[in-house]
């Protein structure tokens, strides 16, 4: 069997290792993704402070190892190939595609210089081709983040860390040097739920009162309705954290990480030159849904949070591409249970598949697409002993095909070279790698430009 695997995040990569692996089945996985460079949000959304997570990469190197595996990066679903194309080269097709879209605020300001979703903002400090000549000014001194998720914790990590602490990471050097000039001294983050409905991991959130030269501050007050003990550990685990921050005096001349719950933005305000000027903020109160889960009301009491940049860290949400059936309203790719289906007819599309945050949205941690993709590796094996054998063109033809309309496959010996490119130039900073940030220059190193 020949499958064609879309995107080389997590989710494509432990896809290929459960195919790969399989005793009853040999397969071929040809791997594209849109970038040269592999492993998705590894590399381009894990922190660079994170070092230690991104070590998974080792990994997914092992199965590019793998004989039968084949990495075609630099090409793109939707621009280079078809998903015709993708019918007849291969017996099945897996998207991995991600969640590359954002998510708005919906309300008026959104949009203006210095209101810049995290997905910006964080692309551009990990080096993502896509956002690399962002215009991120950090020369106002207080910044509101949007969000109570991990995102939001990493975004502010990063704006508050020193460069000594991020210069020996793997962050993208252009982000490095406007960091170094930031005037940024006090962010906010804001919940629009209360300390109980954060969805930050402990270990995130208490890495927060562990900053060379910025702390946490929490009012008394905003913990004052959390229960001793909610019944869930993370959450209790949450509240401790939380606790100890507002227990603690934070240093003088640090700077200052303010949390702050129950409040959402209701209009970001313009300076004179259009740029972000505050965050009008409402104050809200818990209502009860149906389910029993706990929504956002506004109480209709307003303020005025001074701050000269928005990060709105909300979610990401799935792009959509030329002929992947797509489900408007979750905003992934339509399927049941990892089988692609029509969206309005929800018949199952015979051969096609989806996984990772493309299937089910933004949530979780990578370790989790391990048993998730092997479980829709699971139907592909089982639909796939009851298809009729197809002959396919030969396994080259794809390459052929691609380069007949100009594009440049890179291959994973293509990418161990832009590696040892990228680690070599980070050694002369004393940090891990030193990205290259521009696909053309990627290719002129191989090259091929
Ligand atoms: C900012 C951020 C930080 C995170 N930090 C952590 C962390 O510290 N620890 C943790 O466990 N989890 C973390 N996560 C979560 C983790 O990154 C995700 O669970 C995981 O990456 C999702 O895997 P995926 O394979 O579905 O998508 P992705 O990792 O996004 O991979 C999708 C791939 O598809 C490619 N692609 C997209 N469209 C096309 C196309 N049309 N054609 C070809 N290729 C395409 C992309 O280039 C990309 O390589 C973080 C997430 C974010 C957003
Ligand atoms: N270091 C790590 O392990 C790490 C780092 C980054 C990301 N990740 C993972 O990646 C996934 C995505 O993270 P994420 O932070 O993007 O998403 P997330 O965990 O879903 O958090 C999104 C946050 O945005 C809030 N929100 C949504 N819409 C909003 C609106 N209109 N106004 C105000 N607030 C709004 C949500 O509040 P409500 O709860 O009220 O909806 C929630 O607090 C998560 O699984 C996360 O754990 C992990």
């Amino acid at each position: 069997m020949r499958v064609a695997i879309i995107g080389s995040g997590p989710a494509g990569f432990y896809a290929a290792e459960a195919l790969l692996k399989r005793a009853d089945a040999l397969v071929e996985v040809d791997m594209f993704d849109r970038l040269p460079t592999p492993y998705g949000l590894v590399r381009g959304g894990v922190a660079p402070d994170h070092q230690k997570i991104k070590t998974v990469a080792r990994v997914f190197a092992g199965t590019a190892a793998r004989p039968t595996f084949r990495f075609l990066g630099n090409v793109q679903l939707g621009r280079d190939i078809t998903v015709a194309d993708l019918r007849r080269h291969y017996h099945q097709i897996v998207y991995a595609t991600g969640n590359e879209a954002d998510r708005r605020l919906g309300i008026p300001g959104e949009g203006i210089a210095r209101c810049t979703p995290a997905t910006v903002f964080v692309g551009w400090y990990n080096g993502h081709p896509d956002y690399r000549k962002a215009q991120i000014d950090l020369s106002v001194p207080r910044v509101a983040v949007v969000g109570n998720g991990n995102v939001a914790v990493d975004a502010a990590r990063i704006l508050l860390r020193t460069p000594a602490e991020l210069e020996r990471t793997d962050i993208a050097a252009h982000a490095l040097e406007v960091l170094r000039n930031s005037q940024v001294r006090e962010v906010f983050i804001l919940g629009r739920r209360g300390p109980e409905q954060a969805a930050f991991s402990p270990a995130e959130l208490k890495e927060l009162g562990a900053m060379a030269a910025a702390d946490p501050v929490v009012a008394a007050e905003e913990l004052a309705q959390c229960a001793a003990s909610t019944g869930d550990a993370e959450t209790d685990r949450n509240l401790k954290i939380l606790r100890a921050f507002a227990a603690r005096a934070p240093r003088a001349g640090t700077k200052k990480l303010h949390l702050r719950f129950l409040v959402s933005p209701t209009e970001i305000l313009a300076d004179a030159k259009g740029g972000v000027a505050g965050l009008r903020l409402e104050q809200n109160r818990l209502e009860a849904r149906p389910d029993g889960t706990l929504a956002a009301r506004g109480t209709g009491e307003t303020e005025l949070l001074e701050v000269g940049m928005v990060l709105p860290a909300i979610g990401y949400a799935a792009e959509r591409i030329a002929g992947v059936p797509y489900d408007e309203k979750a905003r992934i790719i339509a399927n049941q249970d990892g089988r692609v289906v029509d969206p309005v007819s929800r018949a199952v599309i015979a051969n096609e598949y989806v996984v990772g945050w493309a299937r089910s949205g933004p949530q979780g941690l990578i370790g989790e697409h391990k048993r998730a993709s092997a479980d829709v590796v699971g139907h592909m094996i089982a639909d796939g002993a009851g298809l009729a054998p197809r002959a396919l063109p030969g396994r080259d033809a794809i390459v052929s095909l691609l380069r007949e309309r100009g594009v440049q496959p890179v291959s994973f010996s293509d990418w161990k070279r832009l590696d040892d490119a990228e680690v070599a130039r980070g050694a002369r900073r004393g940090a891990p790698r030193d990205k290259i940030v521009d696909v053309e220059a990627m290719l002129a190193v191989l090259g091929q430009r």
